[in-house]
């Protein structure tokens, strides 16, 4: 075990003692960790030099956390060239682009034909902004291809546009990809090189997990999907980080709806890592209050250092 850290209140339920202005992701992620971000950040250590979200999904975690660099990685390659094109972009070139299509196509909550012609031109030019475009118009917001990596989720007809809130959240969060040390790459987890990381670095790992369903883990998408294997890799993997004195910490859920996750949890009591509960709804609630029925999901983040 590692045992550098101490906890920190980077911000206390996003308010006073807050050292980043939180953001939220305009992707509207699923499985994106905001609302849970009082909570992790409350177990991240102070200081952090390089800070790898290594499943990086919207960003949530990593835009957040106050590090001197922010490494964002996440296999899902078209969406890591959309926040390349974010933090190359001036905040007034992606409002041009996102409202110039959305007039040169008639976006609406409505017109499944003009979002259907935006799909066809992202699919054969593969500019990455309109794939921002795409996703505040479709199903649940969800970005979703088939095998051919063809974009192919469908409208989010009454659902899905570009609304102010969306707008906000696109706005505050390219200013932050801008203000702060960061990069992006678009590997296959555990072909990240973590090499040159050492104890003063956090690598966090939000997973798809194994015992719950998400587009990105039915392997249906065109891309890798999460099975035992993966699972087996990642925990291999950090267990490395640990032998090396890298600090790591990993959200998953140990229960979900009657499923256990007994491989984790086998290698959690194994290795004497810290299992710190979280609550899905109420920041300060106690595990001990929580609803555990069956219909409940045990929600926690892993660590391999104390926060005291
Ligand atoms: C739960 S989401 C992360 C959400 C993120 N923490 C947030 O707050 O927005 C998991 C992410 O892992 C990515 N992913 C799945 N399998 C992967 C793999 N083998 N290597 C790297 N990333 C992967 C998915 O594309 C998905 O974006």
């Amino acid at each position: 075990m590692v045992t550098s850290a101490s906890p920190t209140l980077l911000f206390e339920e996003f308010g006073e003692s807050q050292v980043l202005r939180p953001v939220r992701s305009p992707m509207n992620y699923i499985g994106g960790k905001f609302k849970l971000l009082p909570q992790l950040l409350r177990y991240f250590p102070t200081e952090i030099s390089t800070f790898v979200d290594l499943f990086c999904g919207g960003c949530n975690v990593g835009a957040n956390v106050k590090a001197d660099h922010v490494v964002f990685n996440d296999n899902l390659t078209y969406l890591i060239d959309l926040y390349r094109e974010l933090k190359e972009n001036s905040v007034s070139e992606v409002l041009s682009h996102v409202k110039s299509r959305i007039v040169e196509f008639g976006l609406s909550l409505t017109n499944a034909e003009g979002y259907s012609k935006l799909r066809e031109l992202y699919n054969t030019r593969r500019r990455p902004l309109d794939l921002f475009v795409l996703a505040a118009y479709s199903f649940n917001h969800q970005i979703r291809y088939n095998s051919a990596h063809q974009f192919n989720n469908p409208f989010g007809k009454e659902r899905s546009s570009f609304n102010p809130t969306m707008e906000k959240n696109l706005v505050a969060f390219v200013g932050r990809l801008h203000e702060i040390s960061c990069e992006f790459r678009s590997e296959n987890f555990d072909k990240v090189d973590l090499s040159e990381l050492d104890s003063k670095a956090l690598v966090y790992c939000d997973p798809p997990y194994l015992i719950t369903t998400g587009t990105y883990n039915d392997g249906k998408r065109g891309f890798t999907g999460w099975d035992l294997q993966e699972e087996k890799t990642l925990l291999a993997l950090l267990d490395g980080l640990n032998a090396r004195g890298v600090r790591f910490a990993l959200s998953n859920v140990v229960r979900h709806k009657g499923k256990e996750n007994r491989i984790l949890m086998g290698w959690i009591a194994m290795n004497g890592y810290n299992m710190i509960h979280l609550s899905k709804n109420y920041a300060n609630s106690s595990y001990h209050t929580m609803d555990r029925g069956l219909n409940s999901s045990d929600e926690v983040l892993v660590t391999n250092y104390t926060a005291e």
